[in-house]
């Protein structure tokens, strides 16, 4: 069974030994749940064996970006196919947009709210994906956007009463939909990310892939998918989501009112995870965000602290290639780690953003795959993380091309989230 890091007693622990660890243990419970930790720093990373970013399989060391370019990007991105989010098709895919609902002066005035389907459709089937899409009524230029998914329908983001319903299956925790118009307005800032210029354009992640073990054969699997022909690193979820959010940029980018040149990918959580892995297969998001990403999103695997490869293998079968299986209580043995996933946005600026009481997500884990995934950023002369100790609470690092924060408080979105990921956008927006 695997054990958080501070139950780790060593072979053979007896006597003093074993009551010295039963002891450490306790403290550490009272840490963890205290909020407050060790501060993780680079020597701790190093000591975790990670997969060496810039050495390709043929054991060349990669020292330009041509050889990043043109071998060792490609080698990792095909490791985390192949062993961790499964193979998004490349088959070609029909896609139509249209807008059914829009109102200039939306939001007392503030904004231009247009809601858009995407259709989406093969030879096998055909998927649609509600887009939401605020922008600064004022705006003369083309602007920025915040680009994220939802966890329960559009109309959670804002109590707006024009927003559509989601029309298939939803969460059974926002079910009926109806009653839970506006529930997550405090998680997605709409006023905020306006008032400051940007636009958000936000999808519910079930109209691209319902979150439930449906077999693959909903939402967008049922363009491409045929379950019985599965292979072990076929597409779970979160490749989809990913997948889907490409797809949303590609109709942003028909929208004259939005510079597209200029997306932020952003994600919370498992949708976190989904933006990360967005970030990584497709190189048009200008800027990618991890909000609490945890397990398989921003925070190292080989780090055994919060919830592991086989926790998440077991709870959500369906988010991952099945080959990921193979990992759970195995994480030294993936030929990757999450610090390369990271390293995948370079030379595009990436943050991740974590909470102090979030352990599930490990705040440390997440602080040291971005400081790890350096390397990437160094080859093309930028910085990554300005700092390689964890820093405090409430105290954004954001000087290099990487950037973190860890705020205090628990597994959420919050504003103070959203003003630190507008900053650093911004900054590298001007
Ligand atoms: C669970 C899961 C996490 C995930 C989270 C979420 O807690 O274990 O991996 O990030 O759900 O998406 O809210």
């Amino acid at each position: 069974m695997r054990r958080p890091k501070w139950f780790m007693t060593g072979n053979g622990a007896t006597g003093w030994r074993a009551g010295i660890a039963v002891l450490g243990a306790l403290c550490a419970v009272i840490v963890a749940l205290s909020g407050a930790d060790a501060k993780a720093d680079v020597e701790e990373g190093d000591s975790l064996k990670l997969p060496e970013i810039m050495v390709t399989l043929d054991g060349e060391a990669v020292t330009s970006v041509a050889q990043w370019r043109q071998t060792r990007r490609d080698e990792i991105l095909d490791l985390f196919r192949t062993h961790v989010y499964g193979r998004s098709p490349d088959a070609p895919v029909e896609m139509s947009y249209k807008t059914f609902e829009e109102d200039p002066h939306a939001l007392g005035g503030k904004a231009l709210r247009r809601q858009v389907a995407l259709t989406l459709s093969t030879e096998a089937g055909e998927a649609r994906i509600d887009v939401l899409l605020y922008l600064p009524a004022a705006a003369e230029e083309p602007v920025p956007v915040f680009l994220l998914l939802n966890f329960g329908g559009n109309h959670t983001v804002h109590s707006d009463s024009a927003i559509a319903l989601p029309r298939g299956w939803v969460q059974p925790r926002v079910s009926p939909p109806e009653e839970y118009r506006g529930a997550r307005q405090d998680v997605h800032c709409v006023e905020l990310i306006i008032e400051r210029g940007y636009g958000v354009a936000t999808a519910y992640c079930g109209d691209i892939d319902p979150d439930y073990r449906h077999g693959f054969t909903h939402g967008v699997h049922q363009l491409f998918d045929v379950p019985e022909e599965r292979p072990g690193d076929a597409w779970g979820a979160v490749a989809a989501w990913a997948w889907g959010l490409s797809r949303i940029l590609d109709y942003l980018e028909t929208e004259k009112a939005v510079d597209s040149s200029r997306v932020a990918v952003l994600g919370h959580s498992r949708l976190g995870k989904a933006a990360l892995w967005a970030g990584a297969e497709d190189e048009r998001f200008s800027v990618v965000i991890s909000n609490n990403s945890g397990c398989t999103g921003a925070a190292l695997a080989r780090r055994p602290v919060g919830e592991s490869v086989a926790a998440i293998n077991r709870s959500f079968p369906h988010w991952f290639a099945d080959n990921y299986k193979a990992y759970s209580d195995r994480e030294d043995e993936l030929p990757v780690d999450q610090h390369m996933l990271i390293a995948l946005i370079a030379p595009r600026p990436a943050y991740v953003g974590s909470a102090s009481e979030d352990r599930w997500a490990d705040p440390e884990g997440e602080f040291l795959a971005a400081v790890h995934a350096a390397p990437a950023y160094e080859l093309y002369g930028l910085k990554g993380l300005s700092t390689t100790e964890m820093p405090d609470v409430n105290t954004p690092i954001q000087e290099g091309h990487i950037g973190y924060h860890l705020r205090a408080g628990r597994h959420d979105v919050t504003e103070y989230d959203w003003e630190r990921y507008m900053d650093f956008a911004e900054k590298h927006w001007k």
